[in-house]
């Protein structure tokens, strides 16, 4: 398959800045006011493409003999980490890119030393080797020599928070479909380490007080907002969809493939444009099992009703809070679903049944910023060196990286005809290098 550097143009516009770091945010849906907006200011990257020999910072002296209970390296890297990190707003983050570092983890005490190779033959002196969203790093033959410089009982885990179809760079070749990954840290839920954008959790006995729910028709003078900062899609036509979509419903379109540009990075200025809909496309570049991405959960942020097309609609009925979202394929024509809407928009009390989730529960969802440098922070770190304590390097479990727990885990993008007819074919590879992105 060719798909080469989606994760880089993706990137461009980076991102959201957090107030809590990388912790996760927790949003109390019930009580806005506990949203804090970003403060980020709008700002574009330029993007290198070239490659550059990555410059060392050492945390530690040469002379160190610090001491460790693990070894982790990080064989490739991603450029933009590098970029991101040279931000004002995100230099607190650069101790996470700053190598060879020690991370020491609270929970016990022991120390992980966190180093980075562009090297295959560095490797062999590790314990476990990370692979994440490395966009045109890995050719055939890095993958041998990986290969062939694997230590005894070293682990080999791949991090990524993107579907399936967009992580060429930590996709082997056939051959070692099967011998190649320990472990996945990613958004599904059969991953070792699970990490999605969102979750819902109801209320247990500390139910909040009741709010509202009127003040989601409040200031909702609009019917559908989509916004595509990415035009060409790899699985399915997403475009068109919207473009077909358009035609028979009043549809505003942002971002770079909409009509009004929007800076996607930017939530105050994203909340004052998109509040106003009642309904959101949030249309996933991939149809993958579980694959709900803050396309979903934001929207939900926003108060507004996210009309989705992605992951199948059973596991959005196992993720998302209980009749949150309007899914595409429980429709028989692109037009049923435009009346459906519409019949919505003009009963306010039908429309407040897609809120009341909000007195049931609250909605927990991951900044962007947080999935950002998820892979390189010490909680990950920790993760891992918790993981390989506790499994036997003997019985290693290699993953089978093209079958239904990864690659296989991406098919169709409905259950109606009407809806696949959207899907590009098998060997659809895209011309416009702006593909790999959302
Ligand atoms: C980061 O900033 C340093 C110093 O200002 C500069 O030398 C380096 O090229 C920058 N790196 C990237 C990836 O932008
Ligand atoms: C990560 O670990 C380093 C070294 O143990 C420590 O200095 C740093 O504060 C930790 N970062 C966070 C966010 O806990
Ligand atoms: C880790 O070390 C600190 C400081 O030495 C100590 O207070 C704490 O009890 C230790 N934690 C564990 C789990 O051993
Ligand atoms: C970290 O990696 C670099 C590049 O492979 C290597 O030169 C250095 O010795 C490593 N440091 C440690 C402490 O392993
Ligand atoms: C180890 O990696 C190096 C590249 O760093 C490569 O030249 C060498 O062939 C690899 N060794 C094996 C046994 O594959
Ligand atoms: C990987 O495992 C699957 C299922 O066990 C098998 O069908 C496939 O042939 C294997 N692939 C390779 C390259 O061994
Ligand atoms: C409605 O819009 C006004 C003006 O933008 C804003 O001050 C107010 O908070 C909004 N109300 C709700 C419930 O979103």
């Amino acid at each position: 398959m060719n798909i080469g550097k989606w994760r880089f143009t993706k990137r461009q516009l980076l991102t959201r800045m957090s107030v809590v770091g990388n912790l996760l945010i927790v949003l109390y849906v019930f009580n806005a006011h506990l949203y804090v907006p970003s403060t980020s200011r709008l700002r574009e990257i330029a993007v290198v493409r070239t490659s550059r020999i990555f410059s060392y910072g050492s945390s530690m002296d040469s002379g160190s003999s610090a001491s460790y209970a693990l070894s982790v390296v990080f064989y490739g890297m991603r450029e933009h980490w590098l970029i991101f990190c040279n931000y004002t707003e995100f230099a607190h983050y650069k101790y996470l890119i700053t190598f060879p570092r020690i991370v020491r983890c609270p929970e016990n005490n022991y120390s992980v030393l966190v180093n980075f190779t562009r090297e295959a033959r560095d490797i062999a002196a590790y314990d476990v080797v990370v692979y994440t969203n490395v966009y045109e790093w890995m050719t055939p033959v890095m993958w041998d020599w990986a290969h062939g410089n694997r230590s005894d009982g070293q682990r080999w885990v791949m991090i990524t928070e993107e579907s399936p179809l967009y992580v060429p760079g930590v996709e082997p070749p056939l051959k070692y479909a099967n011998t190649t990954f320990d472990w996945f840290d990613a958004y599904k839920s059969d991953s070792d380490f699970v990490h999605p954008y969102g979750s819902y959790e109801a209320y247990g006995a500390n139910k909040p007080p009741e709010i509202d729910l009127k003040k989601y028709l409040v200031n909702k003078t609009h019917l559908v907002a989509w916004m595509g900062s990415h035009c060409e899609t790899l699985q399915w036509n997403r475009m068109k969809f919207v473009e077909d979509f358009r035609k028979i419903i009043h549809l505003d379109t942002y971002g770079k493939c909409g009509d009004a540009p929007v800076p996607w990075n930017n939530d105050q200025i994203i909340l004052e444009v998109l509040g106003k809909y009642k309904f959101y496309l949030s249309l996933e570049n991939s149809c993958c099992d579980e694959y709900l991405t803050e396309k979903f959960w934001r929207a939900l942020e926003m108060g507004i009703v996210p009309v989705v097309l992605g992951a199948p609609y059973e596991h959005y009925i196992k993720y998302a809070p209980p009749n949150s979202f309007i899914h595409v394929d429980k429709f028989d024509t692109i037009t049923e679903l435009a009346v459906y809407l519409i019949g919505l928009n003009s009963d306010n009390e039908r429309y407040l049944e897609y809120h009341k989730w909000r007195n049931m529960g609250k909605l927990i969802s991951y900044g962007q910023e947080e999935q950002y440098v998820r892979p390189l922070n010490n909680d990950t770190m920790c993760a891992i060196l918790n993981k390989y304590l506790r499994t036997n390097p003997k019985d290693q479990k290699k993953i089978e990286y093209f079958g239904k727990r990864w690659f296989g885990s991406c098919s169709k993008c409905g259950s109606k005809d009407w809806v696949n007819t959207f899907m590009h074919p098998k060997d659809h590879t895209r011309n416009n290098a702006d593909i790999w992105a959302k």
